[in-house]
């Protein structure tokens, strides 16, 4: 059933880390659109981690200019991410992606190999500088409808905050009603005391959307959640939260 619009709320659909990698179908990305497409949501956000851009990870020094242009892994990461970027677009509903530290992957790998600058261009390749999506750079945050969405927050010194206290001082500080991040692949939702007025305030870590596989979980944790996530978001309060997991999102949506 799709939901009933009221002038005191908004829905938000967040679409957590994607991860898409070359050859991938993408159905999961498909699956959480045709969701977008029943209930109309005012915004979609995907938190990130879109694309993997697994060959962008590389530390070796590229070649001649003919070899960066020819990289065929480079190009396969530029493709899948802009079908990724496809799929979100396809029912024109207002989108916004805060990048993530696997999308930074393309500008640190420039930044290192300057010759790369005339050949790759992040928002050209991934097909996002002709797309109607709005973009956060990754670092950054966006507040829409009085909720703060990152893919991480960070702290002073530009680090990505792990912590439980790091986030519940990030949460208090921020001038919204809720934090919404990705990037941890797990799903918690704490809520915090603002003292001075006896509300609360809710830090929303949305899971992921891909299957995990042994060589990219190295070190983070394996037993994360996968799905979506609905909020229904009012003027004041935390949002109204609605999970739904990847396999039902498959079953019902796919
Ligand atoms: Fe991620
Ligand atoms: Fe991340």
């Amino acid at each position: 059933m799709a939901y009933k619009k009221t002038n005191q709320s908004k829905l938000h659909l967040v679409i957590p880390d994607v991860h898409a990698e070359p050859g991938d179908d993408l159905d999961r990305l498909s699956a959480a659109m045709n969701l977008a497409c029943d209930h109309q949501p005012d915004h979609v956000i995907q938190i990130g981690d879109l694309g993997d851009f697994g060959a962008f990870s590389t530390h070796e020094e590229p070649g001649s200019l003919t070899d960066i242009e020819a990289n065929e892994d480079h190009w396969a990461d530029f493709e899948v991410m802009e079908r990724a970027v496809g799929e979100l677009e396809i029912y024109g509903l207002p989108t916004t992606i805060t990048l993530g530290n696997h999308e930074d992957r393309v500008n640190r790998y420039i930044d290192k190999n300057p010759r790369c600058k005339k050949a790759y261009n992040f928002m050209a390749n991934s097909g996002l500088k002709d797309s109607h999506i709005k973009t956060v750079p990754y670092g950054r945050h966006t507040i829409i409808d009085g909720i703060l969405y990152t893919h991480v927050p960070m702290n002073k010194m530009g680090r990505p905050i792990g912590s439980v206290a790091g986030i519940k001082r990030f949460t208090l500080g921020a001038k919204a009603n809720a934090v919404v991040y990705g990037h941890t692949h797990k799903f918690d939702a704490p809520h915090f005391d603002v003292e001075a007025d006896h509300s609360l305030k809710s830090a929303i870590n949305v899971g992921c959307l891909f299957e995990g596989h042994g060589a990219y979980m190295n070190k983070a944790a394996v037993c994360y959640w996968r799905g979506v996530t609905l909020l229904r978001v009012y003027k004041k309060g935390p949002p109204d939260i609605e999970t739904i997991s990847m396999n039902r999102l498959l079953s019902e949506w796919g």
